[in-house]
Formats: C-alpha cells, structure tokens, sequence
C-alpha cells in the first residue's frame, strides 16, 4: 500500500547561491561522492544538484515526520540506471525506518526550476 507522498520544487538560482555562498561544504554536506560525481558530469550541474535535493526533501515530506528524525541528507541517494532512470538508495536512520518499504522518485527540469516526487510503497 502507499504510505506516503511528497513533493517539492527547487529553484536553482537558490542552489546556485547556496553553492556560491558555501561552496564545496555545502556540496559535501548535502550529496554522496556518487551524487556530485554525477553533478558535475553534466552540462549544468546546478540543475542536477538540485534535482537531487529535490528528492531528499520529497522523501522527507513523504515520511512525514520530515527531517526531525535526526536524518543526514546523504542517508537518501539518488542513482540513475543506464535509461536515466532515478532511484533511491537509503542509509542511516531513513534506511530503518523504511524497512521493508519501496521508494519511487521522479524528477523533471526545466530552465529555473525543479521538481520531484517521492512516493512511498509499503509491502504488507
Ligand atoms: C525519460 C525522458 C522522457 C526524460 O525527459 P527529459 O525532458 O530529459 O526530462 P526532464 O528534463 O524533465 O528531467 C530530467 C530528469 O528525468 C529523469 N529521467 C531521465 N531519464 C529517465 C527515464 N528513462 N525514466 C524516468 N526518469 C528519467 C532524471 O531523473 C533526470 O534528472 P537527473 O538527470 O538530474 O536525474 C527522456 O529522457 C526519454 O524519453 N528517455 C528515453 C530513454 C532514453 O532515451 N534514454 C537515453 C539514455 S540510454
């Protein structure tokens, strides 16, 4: 059954001046050495960066109790599979607490902005 759903959109001037503003630790605190491998591959990097913490503040709403649960940002990664396609990879205390769940994502870009959404799959 869904357990949950979120969603949220990002805007990547706000990403760029995060990333201005505090550079690598910013990037480092937010993303996985695979996630930011995975930014700066791309043409326009912000975008996939904040495609990325799109998803980890979708995955937050959808477990509800966002992220005063004493969740890090790197315990959801996002991977592609060789289509493109995003999944999540969880650790940490999100990773417990989703046993025996599913999460599916998506995200869309466009010029200025970025969604993404996060949906919870619970197996009964
Ligand atoms: C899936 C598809 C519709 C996405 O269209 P798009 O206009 O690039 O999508 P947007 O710009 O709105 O969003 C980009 C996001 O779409 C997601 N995406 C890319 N490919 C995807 C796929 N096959 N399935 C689901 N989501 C996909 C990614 O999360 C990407 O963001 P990210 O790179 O930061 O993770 C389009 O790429 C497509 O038709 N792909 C078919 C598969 C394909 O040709 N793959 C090429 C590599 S083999």
């Amino acid at each position: 059954m869904i357990s949950g759903i979120g969603i949220d959109v990002v805007e990547i001037q706000r990403v760029n001046e995060m990333i201005q503003r505090y550079g690598n630790r910013f990037i480092k605190k937010i993303f996985t050495e695979s996630e930011i491998e995975y930014a700066l591959s791309k043409a326009s990097s912000p975008h996939h960066f904040a495609g990325r913490f799109a998803v980890k503040e979708a995955v937050s709403k959808a477990i509800s109790t966002g992220w005063s649960g004493g969740f890090r940002w790197k315990d959801v990664e996002v991977t592609n599979d060789d289509s493109g396609k995003p999944s999540v990879q969880l650790h940490g205390h999100v990773k417990e607490l989703l046993q025996g769940s599913t999460v599916f994502v998506s995200i869309s870009h466009s010029e200025n902005v970025i969604a993404a959404v996060a949906i919870i799959e619970k197996r009964i």
